[in-house]
């Protein structure tokens, strides 16, 4: 038999997968860790954990499969994208690193837009200057801590951090690199003039692969470590989206998905590249060789449910426990108690700043139209509303980029829920399959293992012998149509915000 691990490095914890070469799943583990938010706007992770948790899902994955760890003839890597993991010539992690929503770098995205100007940084990475992304990461190491840089011999991304760990490697993909904002997107290759125009020498960054290639093997010190045999071929794999792409069969055109996860995506396949001139959404390469991906960003999507559920859901919290289920599931219930609308309530689900469609690192939460009369359950219906109105919004800059989005597929945590997936047809209007693997970006990368040990000839051969569907949300009559008033509302709010929104983050 042959088998296949997928490992998934997220912002909340890690997620190792053990999969047959028919994407059954065998054993599963994960292992939750901190995120840092030393100041407002900052989101920081230790390398160390993501390491640690790495080895300890992996151990648990191949002892409880009782698997023969030679059998495992291929790894996955995927994960959080845009982290910046600065490493010294010897290998040491430099300092934490700064993640995909931390927001401290406006400053840096002027001086890259300065320096490369802004048309000519779409034209090349696809994307405008943006606090997520690495580039503006590396550049407020280089202002803010020199010491730090004049130290730093490696970057790697988290996950291809991981990859340094498990093979010695230091190298990426391009569906990953594509958010580094080095890249060139068009030609799958480091771009040299962004480079030089930034004065980031080229040396400090890793090979890069297609996704499904051959980057490595476990080294003798790290099968130590986890368990695998020495020698395992590990795979470029994909950031999270383009894994949970491949995961869903979301390999073709027309295909696409959306997933709720820490951040909210909508995500649709594109044979051609196709670029948005005013960067509200991103265009990466994707783990299909030779092409992309075009997706918008919410960026406190789950996280805003999340912070919800931590701040005021004790009760659901205590009641999930007596009945021993997830408190999502109990605030789901609470949610679907409360009409279309919230009871004329709605939430902006700006915690960490946004990209699509407002690219305003300033941005904030709302909550607007509170009333005395409101509960709880009006509460957590309009978070959900919210997120599936800003998810709407990555909807509609996609399809008026002229590239199809009906095919539509929901996953992630978010995904799991069935008034959220309700809501996203309805307010989509077009129905929403799940896929009857659960497993999402660590299947995709699984998958891509596959095809890189010559299992499959193709990532398209591979999901077509792989994945089906597990159900078909239609969206109810009617509902589209309630929902629109709101929608319209909402999408209101953020102009009427805009400037306050840089005053209140000017405020001390
Ligand atoms: C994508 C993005 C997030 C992160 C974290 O651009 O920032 O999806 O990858 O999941």
């Amino acid at each position: 038999m042959a088998y296949y691990i997928g490992v998934d490095i997220g912002t909340s914890g890690t997620k190792t997968v053990l999969f047959t070469a028919e994407g059954k799943t065998v054993a599963s583990a994960a292992e939750e860790y901190p995120l840092y938010q030393p100041q407002n706007g900052y989101a920081e992770q230790e390398p160390a954990d993501w390491w640690r948790a790495v080895r300890q899902t992996i151990s648990e994955v191949v002892e409880s499969s009782g698997v023969d760890n030679r059998e495992i003839k291929g790894i996955g890597l995927s994960g959080q994208m845009h982290g910046l993991v600065m490493l010294d010539q010897d290998g040491n992690v430099l300092r934490r690193s700064i993640i995909w929503c931390d927001q401290r770098t406006s400053e840096e995205c002027e001086e890259i837009s300065r320096k490369v100007g802004r048309d000519r940084l779409i034209a090349v990475t696809a994307n405008p200057a943006l606090t997520g992304f690495t580039a503006s990461k590396i550049l407020w190491v280089r202002n803010h801590e020199p010491e730090i840089y004049a130290r730093c011999a490696k970057i790697l991304l988290p996950k291809d951090y991981i990859r340094y760990m498990l093979t010695g490697e230091y190298a990426t993909e391009v569906s990953d690199a594509s958010g580094m904002q080095l890249l060139d997107v068009p030609g799958r290759c480091w771009s040299r003039e962004i480079l030089d125009k930034l004065s980031i020498d080229p040396a400090l960054l890793g090979r890069v692969y297609e996704s499904p290639e051959v980057t490595g093997r476990v080294t003798r010190q790290a099968a130590a470590l986890t368990g695998l045999a020495e020698g395992t071929v590990v795979v470029g794999g994909a950031g999270d989206n383009a894994a949970a792409a491949v995961g869903t069969g979301t390999v073709e055109d027309g295909r696409a998905f959306t997933t709720i996860g820490t951040s909210g995506v909508v995500y649709a396949h594109s044979s051609k590249l196709a670029i948005d001139p005013l960067g509200r959404v991103h265009t990466f390469c994707c783990a299909v060789p030779g092409a992309w991906h075009v997706m918008g960003v919410t960026q406190g999507a789950g996280l805003s449910l999340k912070w919800f559920r931590d701040m005021a859901c004790s009760e659901e919290k205590a009641q999930a426990e007596r009945l021993n289920v997830d408190p999502y599931v109990v605030m789901d219930s609470e949610a679907s108690q409360s009409p279309i609308g919230s009871n004329r309530l709605l939430y902006l689900p700006y915690l960490m700043g946004e990209r699509t469609p407002h690219l305003d690192p300033n941005a904030r939460g709302v909550f607007f139209g509170l009333s005395a009369m409101h509960a709880r359950s009006d509460l957590i219906r309009s978070v959900m509303e919210g997120v599936a109105f800003s998810l709407n919004d990555c909807r509609e800059v996609i399809t008026g980029m002229g590239i199809r989005a009906d095919d539509m597929t929901a996953c992630g945590g978010g995904g799991r829920s069935p008034l959220w997936r309700q809501m996203l047809a309805d307010i989509f209007n077009c129905p929403v399959k799940t896929s009857n693997s659960k497993e999402g970006p660590a299947l995709g990368v699984a998958i891509l293992a596959m095809v890189g040990a010559g299992e499959y000839a193709s990532v398209e051969e591979a999901c077509h012998a792989i994945l089906g569907i597990d159900r078909i949300q239609q969206p109810v009559p009617g509902n589209h149509e309630r929902y629109l008033p709101y929608y319209q509302l909402y999408c209101e709010l953020y102009p009427a915000l805009q400037k306050e929104y840089a005053s209140l983050a000017a405020l001390n």
